[in-house]
């Protein structure tokens, strides 16, 4: 019983340390302005464990705020308990409750969209690939999502000259000489545009979730200005990896933390984060499509637009938007040019 009351008072003691540090808020802007709060004024977080947590790629307290209980437990070797009042007096001090969705509105001004050099699959895309958000590409060999994935990259340096883009290459299919023709295609500096594209080679699944972990530091410490993160492929080491029936739910397991990761990195950072996917043949249908993107739930949910990619007729492709919170599906039709894509009517 004693306890228990204990308990009580030293939550409410933590409660009122947070309340006398919460952030202040700019009234006209309703921009909220954090005093530099850190990890250590956290409950339960003495330095040794701010080192763990800065270790492990938490470094603020966002990155708190939207971890899970798993995560922190793993990671800084805290009980339960102490990572659920972590993360709750993180998210009580960044203000994460409920917002208004005109507040949503203004946050989503922040948003930016890049372009895909071709007017109608930018048109069909709302404008672009967003930031803030992952994008699927999912087609059968061929189909141009590498592709699409260079050209991604190019675009956005062309857009900001102070930006990075990250590329997570799992099938070794990175190419600086595309790069090298779309760069000039639109009228870069080829050495530039490539010394801003940080390139790894992911090995396998543990190597590819280790990088992906990794881009926050290469915000943090680097201060690198990322501003698209492409992981081609998404699924082809899961896939290797995990064979037989008895291995989906650990795969699927595996996955799932990893588009968790990618996700954070996306909505955290306002980061466009492109992913691309293989298909299977689904041996049991007999009409329509007969393939199926990899992954299945975890990575159709995570993924906030989804684009199917095929081959059409005379070397064309066809991309059709099949999932996006507010834009409609659709269809439209290009070339891939060696400068870049090319409308086709
Ligand atoms: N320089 C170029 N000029 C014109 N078209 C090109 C050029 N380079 C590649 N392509 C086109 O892109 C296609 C390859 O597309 P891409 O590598 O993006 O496929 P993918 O969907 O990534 O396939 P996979 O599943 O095998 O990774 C080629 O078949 C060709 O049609
Ligand atoms: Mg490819």
């Amino acid at each position: 019983m004693a306890d228990a009351k204990n308990k009580v008072i030293v939550e409410e003691l933590i409660q009122d340390e947070l309340k006398s540090k919460t952030p202040k808020y700019n009234e006209s802007s309703k921009v909220v302005k954090m005093e530099k709060l850190g990890l250590q004024d956290l409950p339960g977080v003495g330095a040794a464990t701010a080192e763990k947590l800065e270790a492990a790629g938490f470094r603020d307290l966002l990155s708190v705020a939207v971890a899970t209980l798993g995560e922190l437990v793993e990671t800084a070797g805290v009980t339960e308990a102490v990572a659920r009042k972590m993360i709750n007096a993180a998210r009580d001090s960044m203000k994460m409750g409920f917002e208004t969705g005109m507040d949503v509105l203004r946050k989503r001004e922040g948003v930016s969209k890049f372009s895909t050099g071709s007017e109608a699959f930018n048109a069909l895309m709302g404008g672009g690939f967003e930031t803030g958000a992952i994008t699927e590409c999912f087609g059968e060999f061929g189909s141009g999502k590498t592709q699409i994935g260079h050209l991604l990259c190019v675009n956005v340096l062309k857009d900001d000259p102070e930006a990075h883009v990250v590329y997570i290459d799992t099938e070794n299919t990175f190419r600086p000489e595309r790069i090298k023709q779309f760069a000039e295609g639109a009228d870069l500096d080829v050495e530039d545009t490539l010394n801003r594209i940080m390139v790894a080679r992911a090995f396998n699944s543990d190597h590819q979730m280790l990088l992906a972990e990794k881009v926050e530091s290469l915000i943090a410490e680097q201060g690198k200005k990322v501003r698209l993160v492409v992981v081609d492929s998404l699924t082809s080491h899961f896939r290797a990896e995990f064979i037989g029936r008895g291995t989906l739910a650990e795969r699927q397991q595996k996955l799932n933390r990893h588009m968790h990761t990618l996700s954070k990195i996306a909505n955290t950072n306002n980061i466009c984060v492109y992913v691309t996917n293989q298909v299977m043949a689904k041996p049991d249908q007999f009409f329509g499509d007969p393939t199926q993107a990899i992954g299945g739930h975890v990575v159709a949910h995570a993924s906030t637009f989804r684009i199917y990619l095929r081959k059409g007729k005379k070397g064309t492709r066809v991309a059709k938007l099949i999932d996006a919170p507010n834009l409609a599906d659709g269809e439209v039709c290009f070339e891939v040019q060696e400068g870049g894509l090319k409308d086709i009517n």
